[in-house]
This record gives C-alpha cells, structure tokens and sequence, in this order.
C-alpha cells in the first residue's frame, strides 16, 4: 500500500497574554509552509482569559491548516474554560478534552493531563479524603485519555496533552516540582495503545525528549524549551508521519464510534541527527 508523509507541527505553553502576543506572529505564520496539521500543547493563554484566547486566534489566524489543542492549567485559572474553549472552536481550533479527532489519516487522542508524580514516587491515594481526590483527578484524566484513544480507527495514533506522562521529560525542572508537572497515571493508556508518539508541555523547562516504558517517544514541545534547544530555528516542531494513501482519504472525524484496541507496539524511533526540529515517525 503506497504511503505519504503528514507533517505534524506542535508547540505548547505560547502563554498568549492580551498585550505581550506581539513575538508570535513572525513566526506563527512560517508554520503552514512547514506542516499540515498544528498541535497545540496547552498553556495557549497567560491566565485563561477571554481576551487572551481572542488576541491568540487573531495571531493564529495566519496559520491556515486544521490546529488541534488542548488546554493548560493556565488557561483554566480565570475560572473561563468554557468561554476560552468557545473562542477558539469558533476559529476552527479542535479542543479536545478527552476526545480524539482524525486528521489526514492520523488520529488525535487528547487531553489536559494532571500531575501527582511518576513512578514509585508518585502519590498515592490514601489518607485524607483532597489527598485522595487530588489522585483521583490524575486517575480521571488518564481514563479520558483511555477512552479517547479507544475512538481511534487510525494506524497512526498521536497523544496530544499539556502534562508529562514521564518523568525524563521534566528533567531540568527543580527536583522539588517534578510531581506537579504530570503523572504516569497518564503513562497507561499510551503504553496499552499502539501510539506513534506523545506530545506535551507545561515543563518549560525540561527535556525535549523521553520515552515511555513500552518505548513510545515522548517530546516535550514547550515552546520555552525550544526557544532553548533550537535557538536558530522557530520554536515549533515539525514531525513526518507515514500514512497510508487509503487512510489520508479520508477528513476529519470527531469522536469515530469505533473502539479499535490493540496490544501495544513498542515504537522508538528518536528524533535523526542533523535535522534538528524536525523528526521522522514510520511504522
Ligand atoms: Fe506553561
Ligand atoms: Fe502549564
């Protein structure tokens, strides 16, 4: 079956704020030349506020491919998700909140994340009734992301979220905060699906890239990071995805009914040299 390649560009933590936005656009706009699709890691907005969501989708604007996002723990301070969320959907931006999408023959599985911790040092639900309510909330967020990925239909499954699902992609963060910047709850469902790769933020920063236990690439897209990392590139990056001519044919389909699980299939393919931000996913 012949194949082509999607490019993916993604970029968290852009921290729109109503009147410091003015760095975005020159290179906002060189990102359709570079990609197809645009994946937006949360954090898109400095504290959640309607008029921050407003000024980010006029610099989006100039971005004329389909964008998915998901959102961040900023852009929920302001107690105005639901509206934040209405302005960028009215732009045509896909939200996903637990909720899959597909794309060019790639399928989209989001959500917000949430942190407690990684590994055997991550807390635990037990002792006071918010302890157990602050896990619960982690737990929740990776069966979101479970029964997003379960809606899939597609070969190639991207995770899109704002949290880190491992702790190698924190790196570089105080050690004293890794636990509120993501959390394996979130680490599950990626290693119980056939997942290309996982994107996220929120931990400006930490590593650009790690894996999961099953050996899935996981790339902190933080754009802080990237400013960081490839000073002399634009802070989004760019990854191929092979996909099957007969699975690009078709568009986008929200939330497909059909529950295509599968055993998980280790996937390491690391970013190649020398191309910095860019990075070549095929299976
Ligand atoms: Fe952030
Ligand atoms: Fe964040």
């Amino acid at each position: 079956m012949s194949e082509h390649t999607v490019r993916v560009a993604a970029v968290g933590d852009l921290h729109c704020a109503k009147t410091s936005h003015a760095g975005l656009q020159p290179w906002l706009s060189r990102v359709a030349e570079s990609a197809d699709v645009l994946l937006l890691a949360g954090d898109l907005t400095d504290y959640g506020l309607p008029d921050e969501a407003k000024a980010l989708v006029k610099e989006l604007s100039s971005v004329r491919i389909p964008t998915v996002a998901v959102l961040g723990n900023h852009d929920i301070e302001s107690g105005h998700e639901s509206d934040v969320s209405q302005i960028f959907t009215d732009a045509g931006i896909g939200v996903l909140k637990g909720s899959a999408c597909e794309m060019h023959g790639i399928g989209i599985a989001g959500a917000k994340g949430f942190c407690g911790g990684f590994g055997r040092h991550a807390l635990g639900p037990w002792g006071e009734t918010i302890v157990k309510q602050f896990v619960h909330e982690a737990v929740n967020e990776a069966l979101k992301l479970e029964a997003a990925l379960a809606r899939l239909r597609t070969k190639q499954r991207i995770v899109l979220l704002h949290y880190a699902p491992i702790q190698k992609t924190v790196e570089g963060e105080p050690l004293e905060i890794y636990p509120f910047l993501g959390s394996s709850h979130l680490e599950d469902p990626i290693c119980q699906y056939s997942v290309s790769l996982v994107l996220h933020g929120d931990a400006h920063r930490g590593q650009p890239h790690g894996l999961t236990k099953t050996g899935v690439p996981v790339y902190n897209v933080a754009m802080q990071l990237l400013m960081r990392q490839f000073a002399d590139t634009p802070p989004f990056r760019v990854f191929e995805v092979a996909v099957s001519d007969a699975a690009a044919a078709d568009t986008v389909h929200p939330q497909p009914p059909m529950d295509t699980r599968e055993p998980a299939a280790p996937v390491a393919v690391d970013a190649p040299r020398g191309r910095r931000a860019t990075d070549l996913v095929s299976h």
